[in-house]
């Protein structure tokens, strides 16, 4: 172990003048993003660094009141878990098959399935249902409500709950380990339900269906609403022109694309360590942000496939809504777009000042006394308070991979 460390702690020496132009923006928690890019790289990082964050977190969430091992106890003994027969059936894009979240094997395992709820903290959901509504999200009376991505469900039951009006929500995901622990938490019994760490009510209008997003099987002009729910990060940007161009064709005209998602540069430590285990999000950060792009590649990719009157606004300091729609037949597509989010800019309250503050005197203390163990604690408890409040992607290091 400590060949291990002295070898890390050569890999987080200052880096050389050229990456010092690349320390972090924001400064404060004062690592380059060159040193942190060598730690991630290094064959050490999932030995040492990954076990060291994943402790640190779960740690930190159970002092934050998430019963996370209780949790996941409880959640494998309500199994047996095991997948069907016409779970193979479906095709699997190449680029989900890649190690995610520190999962190697991506979704597609029961670990990512139960924790997935676990990690998930809901505190900007609202904000992004009052973007969404600000925007003009509708669903009509009786309408049918598509969540694409939709992981174990957390984003479909709140859909469900959010639109009584709505006659039928349906969970799209590609992993049938996910659609699984969804359908299982969806059949628990009263008592049972409220043992879970998340909002779960019966709800007999939801199904969860096991498909690509790019290709659901659903009847074209046949939906309402489609949502998309945090999901595009996790995609190559050629995937995510797929999805949009599917959620165009199931839309029937008039029909509206919902989508929330979140400012990922905004904490550069953070989002290298993110990075670190979501292979696509550079590519969407830039696409995200695409230079003279008004509201960036995403709106583009939208208006190519069809869709008009494309709007987004801030939902929180860290999260967008985007509402779209499919023109209704023989009309032309708005191509304009209306994007408010410099109007609607709201402060960035993520993290709680004092603490970051204290936070990235103690990164400084660390850094120069070389302390690693230090300085790997403090990275987990940075992404433990972010994802407390509710990032994107909160906890990227889950624990079953110690
Ligand atoms: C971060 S989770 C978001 C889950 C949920 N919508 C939420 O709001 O918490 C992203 C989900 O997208 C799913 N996903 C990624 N690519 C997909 C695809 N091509 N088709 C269907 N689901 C996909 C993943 O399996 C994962 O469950």
């Amino acid at each position: 172990m400590l060949a291990l460390l002295v070898t890390l702690q050569s890999l987080l020496r200052p880096p050389p003048p050229r990456s010092r132009g690349l320390a972090m923006r924001g400064g404060g928690i004062d690592i380059g993003r060159a040193l942190l890019d060598a730690a991630l790289s290094s064959p050490l990082y999932k030995a040492v660094l990954v076990p060291q964050a994943q402790r640190t977190m779960v740690e930190t969430a159970e002092r934050n009141g998430v019963p996370w091992r209780d949790a996941l106890d409880w959640i494998k003994a309500r199994g047996p878990w095991r997948l069907s027969e016409d779970d193979s059936a479906v095709a699997i894009p190449e680029y989900y098959r890649r190690p995610f979240h520190a999962y190697e094997q991506g979704n597609l395992c029961w670990d990512a399935a139960w924790e997935g709820e676990i990690a998930s903290r809901a505190a900007f959901r609202g904000a992004f249902d009052e973007a969404l509504a600000s925007l003009g999200a509708e669903c009509p009376a009786g309408g049918s409500l598509v969540d694409l991505g939709c992981g174990s469900g957390i984003s479909t039951r709140r859909l469900a709950a959010a639109h009584p009006q709505a006659g039928s929500v349906v969970g799209v995901d590609l992993s049938p380990h996910f659609l699984a622990v969804g359908r299982r938490l969806l059949e628990l019994e009263e008592e049972e339900r409220r043992r879970w760490v998340q909002p779960l009510e019966p709800d007999g209008r939801i199904s969860l269906l096991h498909a690509d997003a790019a290709a659901t099987g659903l009847a074209a002009c046949s939906v309402d609403v489609v949502q998309l729910s945090l999901v595009m990060h996790e995609l190559p940007p050629a995937a995510a022109g797929d999805i949009f161009a599917e959620a165009h064709r199931i839309l029937r005209p008039g029909g509206q694309l919902w989508e929330g998602f979140s400012k990922l540069r905004s904490n550069p430590l953070l989002f290298s360590l993110i990075r670190s285990t979501e292979p696509y999000l550079d590519a969407y950060a830039d696409w995200q942000t695409a230079e003279g792009v008004p509201g960036g590649g995403p709106a583009a990719a939208l208006a190519e496939v069809g869709f008009g009157r494309i709007r987004l606004a801030a939902a929180t300091g860290r999260h967008f809504a985007l509402v779209c729609s499919r023109p209704l037949n023989g009309c032309e597509p708005d191509r304009a777009v209306d994007d408010r989010r410099a109007a609607t800019a709201k402060p960035d309250t993520h993290l709680k000042t004092r603490k970051i503050a204290q936070l990235k005197a103690e990164m400084a203390e660390a850094e120069a006394s070389g302390d690693l163990d230090r300085i790997m604690t403090l990275m987990g408890t940075l992404l433990a308070l972010e994802g407390g409040a509710g990032t994107c992607v909160p906890y990227p290091f889950y624990p079953s991979h110690q």
